[in-house]
């Protein structure tokens, strides 16, 4: 039997077995260990507000989990600020400061660039707190909310992201109020009834600590041009967690410090304490999920070698669209499979090339060192938590997968595979 140990090799998820998991469950699955969850969140206890990016993974058992932790939500469409409330989160802050002298924070915040109508009506019957990324935002609610405190979400001018489709500053981006339009935007606001008490600027997804801590300065610039109405700050999502092999865990504790000590700056200059918050997304639930999937046919395409898997692009889209990289595994179903490492390439099942779970940006297909692997044996796709499930479809007529939360061992369904009536409901012949 060959070593648990052997790189590449996955018998267990969080201490279920992966075999197990899949002949329970069916493949392909999503996994995603509760521990993981509660330790990535627990790494950010120094803010005081973690405000959790629930489009990254918007399970509801995902967000009673993070909101037992004391984690926050965003929402950026009805749908998330319906999984908010049916997931326990109170549609709003409560009145008084908390015993820390800081001002409550909004349990909810409806963070975008636009209303849609039916957003719009969620955000006022519920009386949610908005964040605005664009002015025209600010006279559609303030004919429905009169009197409202919004927060607004500023484009610095600059922004990165892991891909271009994934930095949300600069020119380039569509996102926020960009930030030479501040004070036009103040007095807006100011004609329109609607105080400024947040401020929010979030560059981009998946970036680096450099490119980031160039935010907390922008955002203590714009801040002093806001003033004195100004309770909370939130630095945005984007921390990066590592997928390649080489990567290491970013240092948080530096970051929090920049962060705290411009926090630090505007409460002496304003005379009061100001909240702090951070909106991570993909770093809460990245490392937490797994795709379980199943191989399903072994190829020669000339002198490359293909494993074809039960999962595809419709499962998980973030290599066909980023050319995104994903550790695997593999889950041998028998106990003594071949040990030699080799190169292939892993593929879904859909009528695509692109469905290419080892591709490079472009759209090229590269190949991994695996464990041998015949059909029935079981791939494990990794790292895969934050941005996966979420992004899944339907193409080519595909269920969506089940989805498996695993704590203490033991392991649960949390959203269950979709059938063929589920395909086909609300169609009409
Ligand atoms: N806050 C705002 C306003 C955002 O737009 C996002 C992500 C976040 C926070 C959370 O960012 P994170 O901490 O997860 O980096 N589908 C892409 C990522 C898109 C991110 C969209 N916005 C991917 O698979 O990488």
């Amino acid at each position: 039997m060959i070593a648990p140990s052997l790189p590449g090799l996955r018998r267990e998820i969080a201490g279920a077995s992966v075999v197990d998991l899949a002949d329970t469950y069916g493949t392909p699955l999503y996994v995603y260990d509760a521990d993981t969850v509660r330790r990535r969140c627990r790494d950010l206890a120094a803010w005081d507000t973690i405000r959790f990016a629930q489009k990254a993974c918007s399970n509801l058992a995902l967000l009673a989990l993070v909101r037992q932790e004391g984690v926050l939500v965003d929402a950026v469409s009805t749908g998330e600020i319906h999984r908010a409330l049916t997931a326990g989160y109170a549609p709003h802050a409560a009145r008084q400061p908390g015993p820390d002298g800081l001002p409550p924070a909004h349990p909810i915040v409806y963070t975008a660039d636009i209303f849609d109508r039916d957003s719009l009506d969620a955000v006022v019957r519920h009386g949610i707190h908005v964040n605005c990324g664009s002015a025209d935002m600010i006279e559609q609610l303030a004919e429905r909310m009169p009197g409202a405190a919004i927060t607004l979400r500023v484009n610095p001018g600059f922004g990165h992201g892991h891909s271009q489709k994934t930095n949300t500053g600069g020119e380039g981006s569509k996102h926020g109020i960009w930030h030479e339009e501040i004070a036009d935007v103040l007095r807006r606001a100011e004609w329109a009834g609607l105080q400024v008490s947040g401020l929010h600027m979030h560059i981009g997804s998946g970036t680096d600590l450099a490119h980031l801590a160039d935010v907390a300065g922008a955002l203590e610039r714009v801040a002093v041009e806001v003033g004195r109405t100004l309770t909370t700050i939130s630095a945005g999502g984007g921390l990066p967690v590592p997928y390649q092999p080489d990567e290491v865990r970013a240092d948080l504790s530096g970051y929090f410090t920049l962060w705290d000590a411009t926090r630090k700056r505007l409460e002496d200059r304003f005379g009061h304490r100001i909240r702090l918050e951070i909106e991570p997304g993909r770093y809460l639930t990245a490392e937490s999920g797994f795709v379980v999937t199943e191989v399903r046919a072994v190829k020669k395409q000339g002198s490359r070698k293909y494993l074809l898997v039960d999962a595809g692009f419709n499962t998980l889209a973030r290599p066909v669209l980023y050319g995104s990289y994903h550790p695997m595994s593999v889950c041998p179903r028998s106990e003594a499979p071949g040990q030699a490492a080799e190169e292939v390439a892993v593929g879904g099942p859909l009528c695509e090339s692109g469905d290419i779970f080892t591709q490079t940006d472009g759209g090229f297909v590269a190949t991994r060192s695996l464990p041998t692997a015949g059909v029935g044996d079981l791939l494990v796709i990794e790292v895969a938590g934050a941005y996966g499930f979420v992004m899944a479809s339907n193409y080519n007529s595909k269920p969506l997968p089940a989805e498996v939360l695993v704590d203490a061992g033991s392991h649960r369904l949390v959203r269950a595979r979709q059938t063929p009536e589920d395909l086909i409901r609300g169609e009409c012949l």
